[in-house]
């Protein structure tokens, strides 16, 4: 690995920011290059063989253009699908983004989790995978939301989004048996952590959400090997590229995200 590596983060939007963050916390020293597919976005409403067939050669097309040293598929619609195919067609290093199942049910004392994702992951076999092989003895509630990904979209660009959008889409997390109640929340699409601070005023109670970002942070860094970790800062080049050649309406709400500092391109 060069002593400065150039890290690709991509999403179908704008959501995979949540986890570039981390990663610019944990390498500040790296170059990024952001893409969101927003010309394709929301990947949620996609069947399984459009987004294969979407995203394999379009990643092939940006290790083409910007020679990336790592990729991350920071979000889990594709990830729990492209993953397998991208590493056999690829040579770069992939690291991607996947429901936190594990740790959520280690850590609910209930035995009650809940894991909102897009309609897409939730029906996916390697969530289900996930749950069989890390359930333990929780019981899993899957909660596919149709619009919460638009709706942090929205909310990024400046739009007003109501307390009721929002709470429609959680409202079926919120399990209790008569037992017990939820009290783990798997964040398991990056574009949610973007509306946390609505989630946790608008939950009916309390409950841990789990945000992966961290986790795939510290994976990235140490992937990587050496360099710089933990100070924050600046990274030496960031670029944030759509791939409808769109700009954001916003992109200063964009800034911290990357450390304050981006290159529309
Ligand atoms: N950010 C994506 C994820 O983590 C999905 C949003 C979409 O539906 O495109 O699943």
């Amino acid at each position: 690995m060069p002593a400065s590596p150039t890290i690709l983060v991509f999403d179908s939007g704008l959501g995979g920011l949540t986890v570039l963050r981390e990663i610019v916390k944990a390498r500040p020293d790296a170059g990024y290059v952001y893409v969101a597919d927003d010309a394709f976005f929301p990947y949620g409403q996609h069947g399984e063989d459009a987004l294969i067939a979407r995203v394999v050669p379009l990643i092939g097309e940006l290790i083409a253009a910007h020679r990336p040293d790592l990729v991350v598929i920071a979000c889990n619609t594709a990830s729990t699908l492209v993953l397998s195919h991208l590493r056999a067609a690829y040579k770069v290093p992939f690291v991607g983004t996947v429901p936190a199942i594990k740790p959520a049910c280690a850590a609910s004392r209930t035995k009650r989790v809940s894991v909102l994702g897009t309609s897409g992951t939730v029906k996916r076999e390697y969530t289900r995978a996930l749950i069989r092989d890390f359930a333990q003895a929780c019981k899993v509630t899957l909660v596919g939301s149709a619009h919460l990904a638009a709706l942090a979209e929205a909310a990024l660009a400046g739009a007003s989004v109501g307390d009721a959008q929002i709470l429609a889409e959680i409202a079926p997390c919120f399990v209790d048996d008569g037992g017990a109640r939820t009290d783990a929340v798997v964040l398991a699409c990056t574009h949610f952590p973007l509306l946390l601070d609505r989630l946790v005023a608008l939950a009916p109670w309390p409950v841990d959400w789990i945000d992966p970002a961290p986790a795939i942070a510290r994976r990235v860094a140490n992937l990587l090997g050496g360099g710089v970790g933990g100070a924050a800062g600046a990274p030496r080049e960031a670029r944030l590229i759509f791939t409808s050649g769109r700009r954001h309406p916003a992109s200063g709400a964009l800034l911290p995200f990357f450390g304050s500092q981006v290159a529309a391109a």
